[in-house]
Order: C-alpha cells, then sequence, then structure tokens
C-alpha cells in the first residue's frame, strides 16, 4: 500500500488541531508516524464559564486555524519543502502533493466544528486533494493505532515495531476480536471490534458521560474547569475506600452506563458536611472524595470492559478518549487485561485528550473503507 501524506484538522470542541500524517499499511497492517502534531488549547479563555462557549470557541478556532497550520510545518523540518511554501501562503511552490485531507465533522458544537470545515474546503480547492470527513469518535476509537507500547506485555507484545524516536507507530499484534472502550467529555462507549473495518457499539452512557462527571465533581470540590486532570491529582492522595460511592449499572445486563446518580451521590454527601471542610487548602477529606469517586468510576468501567472481554472472547483490549488520560485507569484496566490474557492498547498521554493526529489516522481508515462521509457539520453523530 502506497504511502499517503495526510493533512488533518480537528475543531470539535475546544481545541484547534491540525497534524500531518505519513500513513501505510492498507487496512491490515496499518501503519502511521506522525510528523507533526500541534494542538492549540482554549481552556484558559473557557475557564471562566465553567464549560465551553461555542461563539467563543469559533471564534478563537477562525484566528487560531492558520497560526496552528504554520507552527505544524515549522515543526517538521523533514517536511517536503512544497508544504512549507504552500503553509507559508506563498503560491510559488508545486501543487497538489497532499494525498488527502481529513477533517472532523461531528460530533461536537456546530459553530467550531463549521470553522475547520471551512478551513478544509478551502485548502482543498488550492491544494486540488481529496478530502474525507471524519467521526471524531471514530478519531478516539482507532486511536489505539498510536499506542507507543503493547502494554499489555503477553510475548507477541515485543514482536510490535516501535519507533518511539520518529513517532512511528506499528503495532502488529492487535488480535481481534477486541473491545475498545471509549470514555471522553462526551461519550462512554463500549465497542466490539471484530476487525479494524467492522466493530460494533456494546452499549453507551443513558446520561452523563464519564469526563462529564470527573469535571462536574469536580466543580463541586471547586477545582479549575475541565477538571478531571486536576481531581485525578487529589485522588492520588486521597483513600479511594473512605466513600463508598454507588457503582450505577454495574451488575446491569447490558453494556450501557449511567453516571448522574454517582455525581449527585457526591453531592448529597458534600451538602451533608460543613463547607469549612473545604476551605482549608489542603483537605484531606477532599481528596478522600475525589479517590473515593473516582474510584466508583473505575470500578464501572472496567467491570463492565472485563465482562464483555470474557463475554466475545476478547483478545484485545484497547482504552481511548481524554478520561484514558487518568493514570489509575489506566492501571485498572491493563491490570484486568492481563488477567485476561489480552494485549492492553492505549495511546500515549498526547493523544488521550483531543488532537489531529486521531483524526488522521481515522481518516486514513475512512478513506481505505472507502466510505463516503459528508463534509458538513452534523453536530450529533454518533458512532
Ligand atoms: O476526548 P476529550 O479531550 O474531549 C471530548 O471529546 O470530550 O476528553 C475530555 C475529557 C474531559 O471531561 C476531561 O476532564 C477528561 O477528558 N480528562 C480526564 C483526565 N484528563 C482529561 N478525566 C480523568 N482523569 C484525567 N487525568
Ligand atoms: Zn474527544
Amino acid at each position: 500500500m502506497n504511502l499517503m501524506n495526510i493533512l488533518a484538522i480537528e475543531t470539535s470542541c475546544d481545541e484547534t488541531a491540525i497534524a500531518l500524517v505519513e500513513a501505510s499499511g492498507g487496512l491490515r497492517a496499518p501503519k502511521f508516524r506522525i510528523v507533526s502534531s500541534v494542538v492549540s488549547s482554549q481552556v484558559k479563555i473557557h475557564a471562566p464559564f465553567g464549560g465551553v462557549v461555542p461563539n467563543l470557541a469559533k471564534r478563537e478556532h477562525i484566528k487560531n486555524l492558520p497560526i496552528v497550520l504554520k507552527r505544524v510545518f515549522q515543526n517538521s523540518p523533514s517536511t517536503p519543502s512544497l508544504f512549507r511554501v504552500r503553509a507559508s501562503g506563498s503560491r510559488t511552490g508545486p501543487r497538489g502533493k497532499f494525498d488527502l485531507l481529513a477533517v472532523t465533522v461531528g460530533p461536537g458544537l456546530e459553530p467550531a466544528l463549521w470553522t475547520g470545515i471551512e478551513f478544509a474546503k478551502k485548502l482543498k480547492r488550492e491544494l486540488d486533494v481529496p478530502a474525507v470527513g471524519v467521526n471524531h469518535l471514530e478519531g478516539h476509537l482507532y486511536s489505539f493505532l498510536l499506542s507507543k507500547k503493547a502494554a499489555g506485555t503477553t510475548h507477541k507484545a515485543r514482536s510490535a515495531k516501535r519507533r518511539l524516536d520518529g513517532f512511528e507507530f506499528r503495532i502488529s499484534n492487535f488480535e481481534f476480536p477486541a473491545i475498545a472502550l471509549l470514555v471522553s467529555g462526551g461519550h462512554t462507549i463500549l465497542v466490539l471490534m471484530e476487525s479494524l473495518a467492522k466493530w460494533y457499539k456494546l452499549g453507551e452512557t443513558r446520561d452523563d458521560a464519564a469526563g462529564e462527571a470527573f469535571d462536574k465533581v469536580a466543580r463541586m470540590l471547586h477545582l479549575s474547569y475541565p477538571g478531571g486532570a486536576e481531581l485525578e491529582k487529589l485522588a492520588r492522595k486521597g483513600r479511594a475506600d473512605t466513600i463508598s460511592f454507588p457503582r450505577p449499572m454495574i451488575h446491569a445486563k447490558d453494556y450501557d452506563f449511567s453516571f448522574s446518580g454517582l455525581k449527585t451521590s457526591v453531592l448529597y454527601y458534600m451538602k451533608e458536611l460543613s463547607p469549612s471542610v473545604f476551605n482549608v487548602k489542603h483537605s484531606t477529606l477532599k481528596n478522600d472524595i475525589a479517590a473515593s469517586f473516582q474510584a466508583a468510576v473505575i470500578d464501572v468501567l472496567v467491570t463492565k470492559t472485563v465482562r464483555a472481554a470474557r463475554e466475545y472472547g476478547a483478545k484485545s483490549i484497547m482504552l481511548s478518549g481524554g478520561v484514558a488520560a487518568n493514570r489509575a485507569l489506566r492501571r485498572a484496566l491493563q491490570a484486568a487485561s492481563r488477567k485476561l490474557r489480552a494485549n492492553f492498547f492505549v495511546p500515549p498521554f498526547k493523544f488521550n485528550t483531543d488532537n489531529a493526529a486521531m483524526i488522521g489516522v481515522a481518516g486514513y481508515m475512512q478513506y481505505l473503507k472507502n466510505k463516503t462521509r459528508a463534509i458538513r457539520a452534523q453536530g450529533n453523530l454518533n458512532l
């Protein structure tokens, strides 16, 4: 399979991200080199509002996209000169050497999605290259192909070819069937993968996503937005067995999730406490609440993933999405995978939260599957 140069663009939420991805190997043995991946976060701009403001995000994306594109090419000295020429805005370089443009079309905030789409359309016209619309969730789903190591460490894992320095990823030991757990700020989905091209959704959250629950509880603990990573820091200092928060739907026969009740339990627990408990800077109780809440979320996620892996005889388990950056979750699912003798894959930290490298990966898969998807914003797109 010939090498493809993919320029990927992601603007579904509050991260303006562009990546240059080299892909080859086809659907059977895909291989990627992340030539450059730049993410410009708007977190500070939205933080005072406690959430992402769509029109602010749109304004920032429009401002940031050309700057991020420029940085993508500055960051990649090995990039063919024509890319550098095009990025700098000069029209003297040869045209049309990109093979593919990949742009996120949903799910996400439509005003934000449109900015990336318009930017991609402009580049498509200028460079005269094909473009594919990418489902952001497929980006997360396929991000395991960027795992720097097969963390499950079965003997086969060691045969994976990996060259971390150049960000060259070729994982040769993913075996199917596989169970993929996708946990982000907007979604919590369990997927059965029969192959790289064929997969089914087994279940998803009925209310809050796991990341959303982390963010809401973080807010109750007066942590800054978005809060998931901050909550994890507190949790590390706390005791997870202090408060026994509920594990919603842990024994339900299906593969759906629910985190809204857990969040409410934390709220009720905190209402019973004197506010002065939280006014001290280093509150051990705060740490314990964080640790106990985190343990409840992880317990549900791991238990249901393991049950699905057993039922379908999974040979691999994948973890992706922003919440996959949580070290305790990574460790717990890795240990569970080892017990099941399944390979465990999780992308490096920089590819857990939103980025464009994963959009390049999913764009390649989309292109190979020859499936078309309209290049227009689809805010409610699902897997
Ligand atoms: O995938 P992502 O960047 O955006 C969406 O597609 O939603 O995920 C963002 C989510 C946020 O809810 C954030 O709080 C959560 O991922 N997150 C974490 C951690 N890092 C990010 N949650 C728990 N622990 C973390 N270390
Ligand atoms: Zn995401």
